[in-house]
């Protein structure tokens, strides 16, 4: 295998596509139907060229070349990280044998079916946030967002060249219906619901950024251990291009943070909404919802499919190589989050069964982290209030707490005072109205919206008021 791209070929690649003609031709014809995909699916925003990164190595110097391009013109092609010939199997039954490079019979329909679910959250989350450029609040941020909009149609490249090179005609298939499904539609949406909702504001961009592209690391970081090398080595490459998607979420929300906390000394006053930023109650409302919306998207607390998918090899753990047990899981316990006598409690499960569980646990303590972080900017201002995570029980629709209702302490309540009081934790028609009166665009070099700080730093080394983007 070649280790760095093929950029003289139609399709860049490192998987010396050129040696077998066959799917090389397939992968050629689905070009088009991607390319039209991202016209009438993609970016509704003129532009001329965008500062963009394309991966050009997958190793780990230098694999990112930083250069003005017209967005149609991006060059998305398949990478995947470089092969182990000794890789073994971390996990299962078939621990220690060594790593399929074909898909075994008896797993292949469960191992396209997880690559099509996976295929078809990168494209939604383009579908989702294709108007956000018309309201952009610097050139940086709107590079910022086609940055991740081109990986994101990388990503669905990289799930198609899966299910082309190992799945047949079945696989061919599938490729077509994730272009034809489309975020939101009446009569072919996405698969995950999450993935249905619109991006109509950039608080909302940043928050979809922060938590459900988090999911989207914990999903591929399971899938990187799993046996199936191809899958093990294309996520992990995937997961270097994440990390930046997860960037500006992390960065995004401290800069509204930022802002809002000037505004709140600069005027002594928690009301900032009169002077053009946005509340701290508002941030935590819509924390509330991305993230509630993020935990449904782990599954339901405990499922005989993924402990199926464990022992088979398909599917691993996050960080499956650091945790200190057999690896088998198979006479191992977890308490897992359930209603308990009316209340949030938990539930002794068989480790296997509660894999979901122990996945968004996993994702939690993570998702802590960037409340940890937004919080010190509270506390070095000197302010009181601080963001806090919901109790995972809270406005969920997946799983052990869909038939409850819970204060976001995981109190829980009755249907009748969740509905008097829901407009106290999720955002109201008032609070998105508001949101989205601040989104008037600024596509002037160098300036910056009045709602959001600006930067530390600009993008590989470039100032703020460097020419990120060209409209049009
Ligand atoms: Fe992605
Ligand atoms: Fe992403």
């Amino acid at each position: 295998m070649t280790i760095s791209a093929d950029y003289t070929e139609k399709i860049p690649n490192n998987v010396d596509l050129h040696e077998d003609r066959r799917l090389q031709r397939a992968l050629e014809s689905w070009q088009p139907n991607f390319l039209n995909w991202w016209e009438s699916m993609g970016p509704t925003l003129p532009t001329e060229d965008v500062y963009l990164r394309t991966a050009i190595n997958v190793g780990r110097e230098g694999w990112a070349h930083f250069g003005h391009v017209a967005m149609r013109d991006y060059r998305w092609g398949i990478f995947l990280a470089e092969r182990d010939p000794d890789r073994r199997i971390g996990f299962g039954q078939h621990k220690d044998e060594p790593a399929w490079q074909q898909v075994p019979g008896e797993y292949r329909a469960d191992l396209q079916r997880l690559i099509v679910i996976q295929g078809d959250t990168e494209p939604a989350s383009v579908e989702q946030q294709r108007n956000l450029g018309a309201t952009a609040p610097s050139l940086y941020d709107l590079r910022n967002l086609f940055q991740v909009n081109v990986e994101e149609g990388r990503h669905l490249w990289a799930m198609v060249y899966l299910l082309h090179a190992y799945f047949g005609r079945e696989g061919r298939e599938e490729a077509e219906q994730l272009l034809h499904r489309n975020s939101g539609s009446e009569d072919s949406p996405r698969i995950l619901g999450a993935f249905n909702e619109e991006t109509p504001d950039w608080l909302s961009f940043f928050m979809f950024t922060y938590f459900t592209d988090r999911d989207g690391k914990y999903q591929l970081g399971t899938l990187k251990e799993s046996a199936f090398d191809p899958l093990s080595r294309t996520c992990e490459f995937m997961l270097k291009e994440e990390s930046h998607h997860m960037f500006v979420g992390t960065t995004g929300i401290d800069r509204v943070v930022e802002r809002t906390v000037q505004v709140m000394r600069e005027n002594d006053t928690d009301e900032v909404v009169a002077h053009g930023a946005i509340p701290l109650e508002t941030i935590q409302k819509y924390l509330n919802f991305h993230y509630s919306v993020s935990l449904d998207l782990f599954g339901s607390e405990t499922s005989t499919n993924v402990a199926n998918y464990y022992t088979a090899g398909i599917k691993g753990r996050w960080a499956e190589g650091r945790r200190k047990d057999d690896h088998r899981l198979t006479g191992d316990s977890i308490l897992v989050d359930a209603v308990v006598d009316g209340s949030v409690g938990h539930n002794e499960v068989a480790a296997l069964v509660g894999l979901n569980t122990d996945l968004r646990r996993e994702y939690i303590d993570d998702c802590q982290n960037g409340v940890n972080r937004w919080n010190r900017i509270l506390g070095e201002a000197g302010l009181p209030q601080r963001l806090r995570l919901p109790s995972v029980a809270f406005n969920r629709r997946v799983g052990a707490f869909s038939g409850i209702e819970t204060t976001p302490a995981g109190e829980v309540i009755a249907a009748e005072e969740w509905e008097a009081r829901k407009g106290d934790w999720l955002p109201t028609e008032v609070d998105k109205t508001y949101v989205r009166s601040l989104m008037q665009p600024v596509h002037e070099r160098g300036r910056i919206a009045a709602w959001i700080a600006p930067p530390r730093q600009g993008i590989n080394g470039k100032p703020f008021d460097y020419e990120y983007v060209h409209l049009a």
